[in-house]
């Protein structure tokens, strides 16, 4: 999969956020299309399997919604918290708040997550489920950033490659803020005087 570039036609738009300022990455729609195609992916792979759908709070939670529209996928949703990320940078450490409450044991489990990053929430997470003997676990993220990636994760739905830089919205947040916007926005720079 090549890495994502925006379109040349794409507006100049930006947000801002405390001292920084975002500007427009990925639009709504180019998220709409990419998640129609996974989402038919997923449909055929787990037809008849009943899978365990958790997702990995709180950035995932618009991309799972939007998956189980586009795809009407029949399965149970559970719910992780894992954080290892402070401001604009991975602090290396995860940290899980709240636990999915299933039984993964010889369930295929889908793991629904906003981003990988570094690769290390997901690497601690998925050793840890499969300790429980899970009969399958497939990763379904919408941005993979490779050249941020330390450990070997496998991304078997990924929406999107990008180049390492840190993004907003559609769920992501940058401290808490930005993660109802509808479209994805990149770093840009510090807020120097815009109106
Ligand atoms: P990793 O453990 O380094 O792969 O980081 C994964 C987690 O860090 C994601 O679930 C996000 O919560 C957060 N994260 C990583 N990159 C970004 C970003 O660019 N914007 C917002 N959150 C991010």
């Amino acid at each position: 999969m090549q890495t994502f570039h925006p379109p040349a036609n794409l507006p100049t738009q930006y947000v801002k956020m405390g001292e920084l300022r975002f500007r427009l990455f990925i639009p709504d729609q180019t998220i709409q299309d990419r998640i129609k195609v996974l989402s038919d992916q997923i449909k055929k792979d787990y037809a008849g399997k009943n899978p365990l759908i958790i997702c990995v709070l709180k950035g995932a939670i618009l991309f799972l919604s939007d998956l189980m529209k586009a795809s009407e996928i029949e399965g149970q949703i559970d719910f992780v918290r894992l954080t290892s990320y402070e401001g604009t940078v991975s602090t290396g450490n995860v940290t899980e708040g709240m636990s999915a409450a299933s039984n993964v044991k010889d369930r295929d489990v889908l793991i629904v997550e906003d981003i990988v990053d570094t690769g290390n929430t997901l690497n601690y997470y998925i050793k840890k489920l499969k300790e429980q003997e899970p009969k399958s676990i497939k990763l379904a993220a919408l941005l993979l950033k490779p050249e941020a990636l330390k450990f070997p994760i496998e991304v078997d739905y990924l929406g999107f490659k990008i180049p390492n830089f840190f993004v907003v919205g559609y769920g992501l947040d940058y401290n808490e803020e930005g993660r109802g916007f509808r479209d994805i926005y990149q770093l840009d720079l510090p807020d120097v005087g815009l109106k």
